[in-house]
């Protein structure tokens, strides 16, 4: 069977982090390029972490381009509380020569998408550059299968009572894509805030004698801390591999087509991804997801970095 074809932008970021390892080390997929944007830290601080991360999972090969410092229109806005001040606190890594795509990170998307067919575009931040990529030449739109987002929720958001992160941070953006007439996955709180690092689960992955391993575990600390730290949370949701994981196995999450619009406007809803059942259908919205397969294909890819 021939491999799905992606691309993964992406703002790492700890559970970006663990989405890059799982896009490297799949079966399933095939990893075709890889773009950075603002969001949980500047695009410097999420850059070097793509790029770090490529490098230990032994993929500097797969080009990797920056995206946009701003989101569209809004000011940037990143999230250290969480994500510490490189962005990915917790796990240091080896001095890795710096090497990034001479393209911008729009540009690569354009490119990697007309050099292709049937591409699923992932997307696990702000969606800028997708945003930008769709703007600038609109022919790709027949180049992409699927988008595939972690963004948004069906109930109440995490940075305020009606946004969740991706989406606050560039509503417009967001809007772009969801009303591209492209089809669209969405992976929201409502799901990902089921997906906990409990203790069982880093103890269960300290037991995996791998880089892979490793790298989950000391990032994981990190996470939890903050995350329970900041939201009060008992444990860190691992929202990002969300996408990766719906791609790689169908039985994890449960979709339903619903209406999704994006609130753009500069009230206290802004970034709100409001759904219905009863207007026109946009989005297959994931409902319900299976936490114990969830945690099987994870360790089962930590497994495979050595
Ligand atoms: C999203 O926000 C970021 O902090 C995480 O990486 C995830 O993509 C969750 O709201
Ligand atoms: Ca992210």
């Amino acid at each position: 069977m021939s491999k799905r074809k992606i691309i993964l932008d992406c703002d790492p970021g700890h559970d970006d982090a663990i989405a890059l390892l799982l896009s490297c080390y799949s079966d399933e997929l095939e990893l075709l390029a890889v773009t950075t944007c603002a969001g949980n830290q500047t695009i410097d601080k999420t850059s070097k972490n793509a790029l770090n991360l490529l490098n230990f999972f032994n993929k500097s090969n797969i080009p990797l381009a920056k995206g946009s410092s701003t989101p569209l229109v809004r000011k940037i806005m990143t999230c250290p509380e969480i994500h510490g001040e490189s962005g990915l606190d917790g796990f240091t890594f080896p001095l890795y020569k710096e090497q990034y795509d001479y393209r911008k990170g729009y540009q690569l998307i354009i490119d990697t998408l007309l050099n292709n067919e049937e591409v699923t575009v992932v997307t696990t931040g702000p969606m800028t550059n997708l945003a930008l990529a769709l703007s600038h030449n609109s022919r790709i739109k027949n180049h992409i299968k699927e988008i595939v987002l972690m963004g948004g929720s069906t109930g109440e958001g995490n940075i305020t009572k009606a946004a969740e992160f991706n989406i606050l941070v560039d509503p417009e953006a967001a809007n772009i894509c969801f009303t591209s007439g492209i089809p669209l996955r969405m992976l929201g709180l409502n799901v990902t805030r089921q997906i906990l690092v409990t203790d069982e689960v880093v103890n269960e992955a300290s037991k995996i004698p791998t880089r892979g391993g490793d790298l989950f575990v000391k990032l994981m600390k990190v996470f939890n801390k903050n995350q329970r730290g900041f939201f009060g949370l008992s444990a860190g949701p691992l929202h990002d591999p969300a996408t990766i994981v719906s791609l790689i196995n169908k039985d994890v999450f449960t979709f339903e087509d619903m209406n999704v619009q994006i609130d753009i406007s500069d009230t206290d809803q802004a970034g709100k991804t409001i759904c219905s059942y009863n207007e026109p259908h946009n989005v297959k919205v994931a409902t319900k997801v299976n936490v114990e397969l969830y945690w099987k294909e994870i360790f089962k890819h930590l497994r495979r970095c050595k």
